[in-house]
């Protein structure tokens, strides 16, 4: 299979970029300031086109990127340079380097992949029209998520602009379009918040929300476990089932995001979801044990939509749920969710697990 290759001289500025091209196709990191890669060759015919996110300030770094391309792209396969000075200078090293196409660095999340697609001979997929979108809003949660762990204040402004991003796709797409990128994350947690998201603004939508609440439920949905970016990475990682000592720990991340966001100035509808959206209509959920009446209906959405997404996950160590094997299981759970809402969800959920290109537009 062919690979877009990405050269970088800062890997974890490059591994941001390429997760976002792994939504096109896979895609090879490689720093070239590290000598083990000095001599780095790949099969001829199997680079798709090469992508460089390196800086011209030094010339070394300059000189070690010729030596990479000259070795890699035997066949002249698109080079996209990615300028980190946008200078006369700069241009020119690029165009020297022999890019196709150049493009801001700082400007590179949203437009990289679309920047990208016409290069490429074939065509890319279904879902490419969506992948800036999906991009963007995974650069968004990234960010949100880094704020939470470094114990940082969450800008509101973060989380609406990776909600926006959200609804653009949606109106471009279906939530199954967006599903099937999304699936091409390897964090599950980031997987999880885009999925919750995207499943809840779907909702919205079918229900008939007005544009503003539908941004607040998508919102409320992208920041629902904020708590787990406070949850030590061997748990929220393990792959596989956690203890009961590590589910405890787990769960605290209700409460934890909660804390996070109080006193920051977001609404109460948006604490609730955070707070209690693993909350039991019949009393059994944590962190407050609420009963019906308490659990506001903005919060009873997001729950389904949660644990719809938490059952349809693709996981290494298990095999992910069908749409329909998933919802039995929300009705299954008898007086803990809401009736009446987890009926209009059904249409989402099977819209979710159909085959790409069946669902209505
Ligand atoms: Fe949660
Ligand atoms: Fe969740």
């Amino acid at each position: 299979m062919k690979t877009l290759v990405l050269l970088t001289d800062t890997l974890a500025r490059g591994g941001q970029f390429a997760r976002n091209l792994n939504l096109i196709g896979s895609t090879l990191l490689v720093d070239v300031l590290d000598p083990e890669n000095a001599k780095l060759r790949l099969a001829s015919g199997t680079v798709r086109a090469i992508i460089s996110d390196v800086s011209f300030a030094r010339a070394s770094t300059v000189a070690a990127l010729r030596s990479h391309l000259g070795r890699l792209r035997v066949n002249r396969e698109p080079y996209l340079c990615l300028l980190h000075e946008d200078t006369p200078r700069g241009n020119a090293y690029a165009r020297a380097l022999g890019a196709v196409r150049i493009l801001r660095a700082d400007q590179a999340a949203y437009n990289l992949v679309s920047a990208l697609s016409p290069l490429l001979a074939e065509e890319v997929d279904q879902a490419t029209p969506i992948a800036a979108d999906v991009a963007s809003a995974d650069d968004a949660l990234t960010r949100i998520f880094e704020m939470g762990r470094s114990g940082g204040v969450i800008e509101a402004g973060l989380i609406a602009s990776g909600a926006e991003f959200i609804e653009s796709a949606l109106r471009k797409t279906d939530v199954r379009t967006w599903l099937e990128v999304i699936w091409r994350f390897d964090d599950a947690t980031h997987q999880h918040c885009l999925l919750v998201a995207d499943l809840a603004a779907g909702f919205a939508k079918h229900l008939g929300f007005r544009r503003a609440d539908c941004r607040r439920v998508t919102q409320a949905a992208l920041l629902h476990d904020i708590g787990k970016s406070r949850i030590p990475n061997a748990i929220l990682n393990k792959p596989g089932h956690l203890t009961d000592d590590e589910r405890t720990v787990m769960q605290t991340h209700a409460a934890l995001g909660y804390e996070m966001l109080l006193g920051q100035g977001y609404g109460a509808e948006m604490l609730a979801v955070v707070r209690s959206h693993h909350e039991y209509l019949d009393g059994s959920g944590y962190p407050d044990g609420l009963w019906g009446a308490d659990i506001p209906d903005l919060v009873r959405l997001v729950t389904i939509c949660d644990i719809y997404a938490a059952l349809i996950e693709r996981r290494p160590y298990r095999k992910p749920m069908t749409s329909e094997e998933g919802f039995a299981i929300l009705e299954g759970m008898t007086g803990k969710l809401d009736k009446d809402l987890l009926q209009a969800f059904r249409p989402v959920a099977t819209l979710a697990g159909e085959p790409l290109g069946v669902g209505p537009a």
